[in-house]
C-alpha cells in the first residue's frame, strides 16, 4: 500500500451537534481532537432561542472542554415564530453568535419550535442581512403529502428560491446539502448562497439504510438519498468551488435511542468524520481539494480567518471502534463502526499538538 501523508490547515466543522450536559462532555474531545471551529446547531430542548441562552451553551461547552485542548465553538441562535430582530442584533452585538438557523417546524429532530412561515419572518431575515449574519438552512418542506426522499427539492423551489429573492443581501447555507438539485440550486445561485456537505452523505446512498436488513446507524435527515445524487455531492465537494465546505451534522443519539421501535434521526460521525472526509477526496483523486472543502471555504463564508495551526492525516487504514462511551447517554455508534477507514489522524491521542 502506498504510505501518504497530507497536511492541511487545521479545518472547522461548519454544522455539529454537540447536545448538552454529559453527553456533551463525552461527545465534545471527538471534535475538538481535530476540528478549531465548529458551528454549534441550537436543537436542544428547550431550543437555544435568545442571545443569552447561546452565551450559557457557550460557557457550558467550555467548561466541559479538556483545558489543553484548543476548540471554539461558533454558536447559533434557533429561529422561532417569535424570534424578533431585535435579539438577532443582540446575537451579533454579544459575540458568540455567528449565525440562525432555520428548522422548517417538524422537520427533524428537536424542530417542533420551528418556523411555521417564513414570509412572516422577513422582519429578522432582514436584520440579519443587515448586520452580515448568515442563515443556515434545514432544507426540507415538511408536507406530508411530499415523498420523504423528494423534500429537499421541493424546499428549494417552494421555500428557499422565494426567500433569496425576498431579501437578496442575506448570506444563506442550505445545510447537508443532499441531492443534485440542492447542488445545482447553490452552484447557480448568488455568491451569498452557499452548502454544508455531510461526509456521510458523501460515501453512503440510501442502499445503506437496508443492506442485510434495517440499519438504523444510517438514518438520518435529510435522509440518505439515490447514487446519482452522492455522486453530484462528490463532485460538488472534490470540484473546488469555494460554494461548498465541511459540516459533518454530527448528531449523536444513544445506541438505545436509535436502536428501538421508532429510532431517532442523526448520525453519529465526529469520530471518523475527517477521516472519511480525506478517503472521499483521496477515492475522487482530489486529496489537493480536502484543505480548500475544509479548512478555507468555511471562513471565507463567514468572513473570518483561517486557523493558522495544521492538521496531518496519514493513508494508514485503521479500523472504527463499535462504540463510544456516551456517558449517562450509554453507549454510542459511530459512523462506519467495525469497518476500515482508510486514512487516519497522525498521532490521534495527542491533541496536545494542536494548541495554538
Ligand atoms: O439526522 C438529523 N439529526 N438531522 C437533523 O436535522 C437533526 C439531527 C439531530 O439533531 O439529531
Ligand atoms: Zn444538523
Amino acid at each position: 500500500m502506498t504510505t501518504a501523508t497530507l497536511t492541511i490547515t487545521r479545518p472547522d466543522d461548519w454544522h455539529l451537534h454537540l447536545r448538552d450536559g454529559e453527553l456533551m462532555a463525552s461527545v465534545l474531545p471527538h471534535s475538538a481532537r481535530c476540528f478549531a471551529r465548529a458551528v454549534i446547531m441550537p436543537n436542544l430542548k428547550p431550543p437555544v432561542t435568545t442571545a443569552a441562552a447561546a452565551r450559557a451553551y457557550y460557557d457550558r461547552i467550555l467548561d466541559a472542554l479538556h483545558p489543553d485542548l484548543d476548540f471554539t465553538p461558533l454558536m447559533t441562535l434557533y429561529l422561532t415564530d417569535a424570534t424578533t430582530p431585535a435579539e438577532i442584533e443582540r446575537a451579533r452585538a454579544d459575540g458568540v453568535v455567528v449565525a440562525a438557523k432555520l428548522y422548517p417546524a417538524g422537520a427533524t429532530t428537536n424542530s417542533d419550535d420551528g418556523l411555521t412561515d417564513l414570509a412572516r419572518a422577513r422582519p429578522v431575515f432582514e436584520a440579519m442581512a443587515a448586520c452580515g449574519m448568515p442563515l443556515l438552512v434545514h432544507g426540507e418542506v415538511t408536507d406530508p403529502a411530499v415523498d420523504i426522499f423528494d423534500r429537499e427539492a421541493v424546499f428549494l423551489e417552494r421555500h428557499l428560491r422565494p426567500l433569496i429573492d425576498a431579501v437578496p443581501g442575506l448570506k444563506v447555507v442550505l445545510e447537508h446539502v443532499t441531492t443534485k438539485q440542492g447542488v445545482d440550486f447553490v452552484l447557480q445561485g448568488p455568491s451569498t448562497l452557499a452548502a454544508t456537505i455531510t461526509a456521510h452523505h458523501l460515501l453512503y446512498n440510501r442502499g445503506a439504510m437496508f443492506k442485510g436488513g434495517l440499519n438504523p446507524h444510517y438514518y438520518c435527515l435529510p435522509v440518505l438519498k439515490r447514487e446519482e445524487h452522492r455522486l453530484a455531492l462528490v463532485a460538488a465537494a472534490t470540484g473546488g468551488s469555494p460554494k461548498f465546505f465541511l459540516g459533518t451534522d454530527s448528531a449523536p443519539h444513544a445506541r438505545s435511542a436509535k436502536e428501538c421501535d421508532c429510532g431517532c434521526a442523526g448520525i453519529f460521525s465526529a469520530p471518523v468524520a475527517i477521516e472519511m472526509y480525506a478517503t472521499v477526496f483521496d477515492e475522487a483523486g482530489a486529496l489537493h481539494r480536502l484543505e480548500g472543502f475544509a479548512g478555507h471555504h468555511g471562513p471565507m463564508f463567514y468572513g473570518l480567518p483561517f486557523n493558522r495551526s495544521t492538521l496531518t492525516l496519514v493513508r494508514e487504514t485503521r479500523p472504527v471502534p463499535d462504540v463510544v462511551a456516551g456517558g449517562a447517554a450509554g453507549e454510542l455508534v459511530p459512523l462506519g463502526a467495525g469497518a476500515p477507514v482508510l486514512w487516519s489522524l497522525e498521532a490521534p491521542d495527542h491533541t496536545l499538538r494542536y494548541r495554538g
